[in-house]
């Protein structure tokens, strides 16, 4: 009887494959996008050729990310071919760009939905599944449903994304983002901390809030007002033990959100603060509303309020118009700063951006080569910054086995350093001091010195 059963259900259990690309807030609407369609019956797989239904979540933001979507789709067609009742859905920032042009491109589709319809997945997977019917969605409507959905933590998680806003105003003029995630909307703060209370009873220990622009919050209506008021409610939720968040504007970093740095507890020591370029002439034709030296007082006043913290940055080179002397201003800039870590990019033509149609292109040979230039800088001050921790005792908490052996564990420092070393794996979800013995560029490596919380 139980064996009939049991084989009744996974003969009608359906299978879900999905591969996301692109940023944090993609990996969140993803866990979303799980969450809805194991509500109507989708168990997830990791095997392609089981798969009922694929899902790509889709990045626009350069060139590179457009093109590995459409390689991946490829992938599908003998797919949809040997089965056609697979149901193929694209969400995600490419499929709000595109819309329909993704059936004229890859016509193994049928389904395309957008950044701001991801609540309509089932009903969508569902007709598509029934009619055979080529489906789009990409409306982008001011209220964001799928904001609320929450999900529940898989066990052993640490770490869980947590939305608070959504959209972009800025409009820099190299950045496709404004146009595929409309304008700013911030979640209500009590549905933010309601959603933090859940996790955190549900074991998770570290939130990392995401927004195209978390520093812009705002809390309508509610006691926390700004983002500074939100960090301080979270900061108040048991369980919670470290906070973080990205991605905030410069132009934006209030005074307020400097001093919780210095006052709140949970709020970990790093900041991801994207500058772009240290010249001003180029950081105007991108329209970020700063120059170099506001950026490097605004670090300075991070620095003095909470000694230690670590600063990320994103730099682009190449941007139309940027002379040699432009770019020997970034790395200025670079040596001035020191960041702790940098994530860099060539510059890449958006269609529908301003800076599109902008003259004065720079060849990519230019571009390769001040990555390069940039990039071996970024990992001689990364390595120098990692080499400061030699020694130190660094409050670690653990996340998971180590990859790369069994028999260790990896976690992260609050300044978001990964750290190896060797432990128990009961430790995960544990805040574990470690002395660092041996810093690379891309990890420390360090002995348990003890286990300091809960
Ligand atoms: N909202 C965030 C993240 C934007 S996308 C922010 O404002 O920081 C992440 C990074 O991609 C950007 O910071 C930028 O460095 C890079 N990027 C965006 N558009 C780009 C383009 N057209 N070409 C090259 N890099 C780009
Ligand atoms: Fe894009 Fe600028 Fe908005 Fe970031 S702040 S998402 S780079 S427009
Ligand atoms: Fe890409 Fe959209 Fe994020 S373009 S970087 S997935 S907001």
């Amino acid at each position: 009887m139980i064996n009939t059963l049991g084989q009744l259900d996974q003969l009608s259990s359906k299978y879900l494959y999905i591969h996301t690309f692109g940023c944090q807030m993609n990996d969140r609407e993803s866990e979303q996008m799980i969450a809805l369609m194991s509500a109507a019956g989708y168990e997830r797989t990791s095997r392609l050729q089981k798969a009922d239904l694929i899902i790509l979540n889709t990045c626009s933001i350069r060139q590179k990310a457009d093109q590995k979507v459409y390689s991946e789709l490829g992938r599908f067609r003998e797919l949809k071919e040997a089965n056609p009742e697979l149901v193929i859905a694209v969400g995600g920032c490419l499929a709000q760009q595109r819309g329909h042009e993704i059936f004229k491109k890859a016509p193994q589709v049928d389904v395309v939905f957008g950044t701001r319809n991801i609540h309509r997945l089932p009903e969508l997977v569902a007709e598509a599944a029934k009619t055979g019917a080529k489906l789009v969605a990409t409306s982008l409507p001011e209220r964001i449903e799928s904001l609320s959905i929450a999900t529940v933590p898989p066990p052993g998680r640490v770490g869980a994304y947590v939305t608070i806003m959504q959209g972009c105003n800025n409009f820099c003029s190299y950045c496709v983002v404004p146009n595929l995630r409309g304008r700013e909307i911030s979640r209500p703060a009590g549905e933010i901390v309601s959603e933090i209370r859940a996790l955190a009873a549900n074991g998770i220990r570290e939130v990392t809030l995401l927004g195209q622009n978390v520093n812009s919050y705002e809390a309508k209506d509610e006691a926390a007002g700004d983002f500074a008021g939100l960090l301080q409610e979270i900061d108040g939720v048991e369980g919670v033990e470290r906070i973080r968040f990205t991605t905030s504007h410069p132009k934006d970093l209030s005074e307020r959100l400097i001093d919780s740095f210095g006052r709140l507890t949970k709020l970990c020591e790093h900041i991801h603060l994207p500058v772009q370029s240290g010249s001003d002439f180029v950081l105007r034709g991108m329209n970020r509303n700063y120059t170099a030296e506001i950026y490097a007082t605004k670090v300075a006043a991070l620095r003095r309020a909470c000694p230690g913290i670590s600063v990320t940055s994103d730099m682009i080179v190449g941007f139309p118009g940027e002379s040699d002397e432009d770019f020997q201003k970034t790395i200025d800039l670079m040596e001035k700063i020191r960041f702790d870590n940098l994530f860099s990019f060539a510059y890449s033509e958006r269609e529908g951006t301003k800076a599109a149609t902008f003259k004065d292109r720079v060849p990519e040979v230019v571009k390769r080569e001040r990555l390069r230039t940039l990039q071996s800088l970024q990992e001689a001050h990364t390595l120098e910054k990692n080499k400061r921790f030699e020694g130190k005792v660094e409050e670690v908490l653990v996340e998971a086995a180590s990859k790369k052996s069994s028999a260790d564990l990896m976690g992260r420092t609050r300044t978001n350093r990964i750290v190896n070393f060797t432990g128990d794996g009961r430790l995960t979800g544990k805040t574990v001091s470690v002395r660092i013995k041996e810093a690379f560029l891309h990890s420390l490596r360090g002995e348990i010195d003890g286990v300091t919380a809960c």
